[in-house]
């Protein structure tokens, strides 16, 4: 593998504004209602569209609140979340920021940044609108602390048939060595990127993959506990697995994002794309990619029957300026009406259980099929099993990596990581 510069993540710690919690009450408090400044990283391809929609129909009926996009352009809030952080610590929050379920939540919850949302919760009958395991990642000693839109999966393999065909490969891979041998296969057979990879942040996502891929679901899922041992040979495996795929991705990748990585697939330039499914609305607008001819899916090798989750939530934080209208928002991401017009686009599946399951077609029928049956796993990149702390250490690693392209080193520094940082 050649030396290579990725553009660095830069993720917070978590911030330390000590705000006493107060529990939410549904009317009022402090500030205006007449706007409402809603923070995410949601800016680029796809992920904007879908933003936009819910916009949209949050403007229309609520004609009084001027909606003020705050989003900060970065895939996976590599930036965002670093700028939310300074706001928090300067206590200058936003009206709603933009959170993963699980220990990233945790930590803002921790640092007494979120207010509790129980009687919100109460008041729009919520607890049992939304997806068991959803609530219980965003609940924290009895209370509830943010408002799921949606289920993400991390662990999805995209591919081009057309770029598999002319490499002689009948079915995209099922197991990390078939993987390796079809990206050989790509790279000697054709002029085509075998896989397609982006910022260095993607190679993060590649990674959470291909440990899921290598280690099982308990196998991976075991590495997130206290408990959890980094130093196995079965890791070692793992992480000499993640130096073969990556001897096989394309050079020019460290300036992009994922929407070009992913692009690269649809537009006949790469084989395969390890991404999650933002890609899929993407793929589909803007991008206007026909399912199972400029692309297909399966999950990523060595992960079917093993769902591997992320969920974007939004949260009330302590100070938030313009509460009434923050709790306004909030209402219109916790709604049906919301999620159905959110998700379709974004490329997830609701995190309501009542969702008009005939706007998911096509890869979203097959997602919510998988998620009712699949056994689950937390995506570390995306905030679900690591808080912000250990999965910046994991970055750092994984950037010392990129260059060095010793495994040995990068095993030690995850045992280090994990010794300072799981719960
Ligand atoms: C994830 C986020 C997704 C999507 C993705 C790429 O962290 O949960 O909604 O935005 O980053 O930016």
């Amino acid at each position: 593998m050649k030396r290579r510069t990725f553009m660095t993540t830069a993720v917070g710690a978590a911030g330390s504004v000590l705000v006493s919690a107060t529990s939410c009450s549904d009317s009022g408090g402090a500030g205006e209602a007449n706007q409402v400044e809603v923070f995410s990283w949601w800016t680029g391809g796809g992920e904007e569209v879908a933003l936009e929609a819910l916009k949209d129909d949050f403007e229309k009926r609520n004609e009084d609140i001027t909606f003020e996009n705050a989003a900060v352009a970065g895939g996976s809030g590599t930036n965002a979340q670093s700028v939310l952080q300074s706001r928090l610590q300067a206590n200058k929050p936003p009206d709603s920021f933009q959170g993963h379920a699980g220990a990233e939540l945790l930590d803002y919850i921790q640092a007494g940044q979120l207010e509790p949302l129980d009687s919100f919760y109460e008041k729009n009958k919520l607890s049992e609108a939304f997806n068991e395991q959803l609530v219980d990642q965003i609940t924290h000693e009895g209370h509830v602390y943010s408002v799921p839109l949606n289920i993400h999966r991390s662990n999805v393999l995209w591919f081009n048939p057309k770029i598999l065909d002319q490499a002689g490969i009948d079915e995209p891979p099922t197991s990390i060595e078939e993987f390796i041998d079809q990206l050989g296969r790509v790279q000697s057979d054709t002029d085509k990127i075998a896989l397609s990879l982006g910022a260095q942040w993607t190679a993060n996502h590649l990674l959470e993959s291909v440990l899921l891929g290598s280690l099982g679901g308990p196998g991976y899922n075991e590495l997130w506990t206290a408990q959890g041992d980094w130093s196995t040979a079965e890791v070692t495996s793992a992480l000499q697995a993640f130096g073969q795929i990556l001897d096989h991705t394309n050079q020019e990748a460290e300036n992009s994002d994922w929407q070009v990585a992913a692009r690269n697939v649809v537009d006949g330039k790469a084989a395969f794309n390890i991404m999650g499914d933002w890609a899929h609305g993407y793929f589909l607008d803007p991008l206007k990619a026909k399912e199972n001819e400029d692309f297909g899916w399966v999950a990523s090798p060595g992960t079917d029957g093993v769902y591997l989750w992320l969920a974007d939530s939004f949260t009330l934080p302590e100070g938030a300026p313009h509460r009434p209208a923050a709790l306004k928002w909030l209402r219109q991401v916790a709604s049906k009406r919301g999620q159905d017009i959110f998700n379709p686009k974004k490329g997830s599946i609701p995190a309501r259980v009542d969702a008009d399951r005939s706007l998911y077609q096509g890869y979203l029928a097959w997602a919510l099929e998988e998620w009712a049956n699949n056994d689950l796993a937390g995506s570390f990149w995306h905030g679900v099993v690591a808080n912000n702390k250990w999965k910046s250490a994991i970055d750092t690693a994984v950037g010392v990596f990129l260059q060095d392209t010793d495994a040995e080193k990068l095993q030690g520094s995850l045992v280090d990581a994990a010794e300072q940082h799981a719960a």
